[in-house]
């Protein structure tokens, strides 16, 4: 049988049997889209959220929702149906495709409108709804794990307003890809003043020579990172002693340990940062425990998929 035009349009998008969710309807994900005209493809006028699923269950999703409807606030956009609606599209986008270990991308977008830079005095127009989710492969996430990663450092050359998790993530894409491209996993930021701000996806980390956890104090230059919430609950549950200031990569250079989060990698230890050892070059301890009581927490805090 002949495709249709639009089947045609994306061909090998994806493998069969994957689905996304778009305005109201599960589709084939090799098929799913949205109008030419959608102010998320036009401007980045959109917002998002990633879930972690571990062993079929939704990791942190209250605090995915607080953080989701905080974006849409900052941007005067609204919630396009309620929580608990969400919810349940979150849950079912995952069964859709069997998620077991993996993650939910959640997106928001300000609708379809014709082009036109100030936002549509017309509240009238839906926002679109777009949720897509896969599996990761875990094995691979741990074996990184046990080796361990490399940072690079360059400019942070992005707006300024990254507590809101907007799409418009043109410089976190441009310093991950130079960080790929010189052989590390991570790029960190670095503010005008020379102070580290975060990965290009994850929260920066550091354990300094007296064995404190340091990460940025939350401002408008970073975003509030889940992972990096409840670690830091943890932490001072644990007697483990956490500070949110700002260091500077010589901060870092000399640090005991380093380490990123994010919710679908949970603590990911750094060896190197720009070509020097952090420690003895090895993954260390710490970034080892956060991991074990961030694994533990997120289990207990996870909600049935
Ligand atoms: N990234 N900082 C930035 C710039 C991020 O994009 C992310 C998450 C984080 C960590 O936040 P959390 O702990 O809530 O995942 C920090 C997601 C995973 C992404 O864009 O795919």
């Amino acid at each position: 049988m002949m495709a249709s035009a639009h089947e045609q349009m994306w061909p090998d998008r994806a493998p069969p049997g994957r689905f996304a969710y778009v305005n109201g309807r599960y589709l084939r994900h090799a098929n799913a889209g949205v109008h030419v005209e959608d102010r998320g493809l036009q401007f980045s006028d959109a917002v998002y959220e990633v879930f972690g699923v571990t062993g079929g269950a939704i990791l942190d999703e209250s605090e995915h929702f607080d953080r989701l409807e905080r974006s849409l606030r900052e941007l005067d956009m609204s919630m396009p149906m309620s929580r608990n609606s969400l919810g349940l599209v979150v849950r079912e986008i995952a069964r859709r495709n069997h998620v077991v270990d993996g993650l939910i991308y959640l997106q928001i977008t300000r609708g379809a409108f014709r082009r036109d830079h100030a936002v549509p005095r017309d509240r009238t127009q839906r926002p679109s709804v777009i949720l897509t989710a896969r599996n990761v492969d875990m094995a691979a996430v741990e074996a990184r794990r046990a080796s361990g990663i490399k940072v690079v450092t360059m400019p942070d050359e992005r707006w300024g307003r990254c507590d809101i998790k907007s799409t418009s993530l043109l410089g976190n894409i441009l310093a991950k890809t130079k960080a790929r491209d010189a052989g590390a996993y991570e790029a960190w930021l670095v503010d005008r003043d020379g102070f580290v701000t975060e990965g290009s996806s994850t929260t920066a980390w550091i354990v300094d020579q007296q064995g404190r956890l340091i990460t940025r104090d939350l401002s408008h230059a970073i975003l509030p990172g889940v992972t990096r919430r409840v670690i830091l609950e943890v932490a001072a549950e644990s007697q483990l002693s956490a500070t949110e200031q700002r260091f500077t990569a010589k901060d870092a250079y000399a640090a005991r340990e380093a380490f990123i989060t994010a919710a679908t990698i949970g603590a990911m230890p750094i060896v190197s940062i720009d070509g020097r050892a952090i420690g003895d070059g090895k993954p260390g301890p710490v970034a080892r425990r956060v991991q074990e009581l961030y694994g533990r927490a997120a289990r207990a805090r996870s909600t049935g998929s």
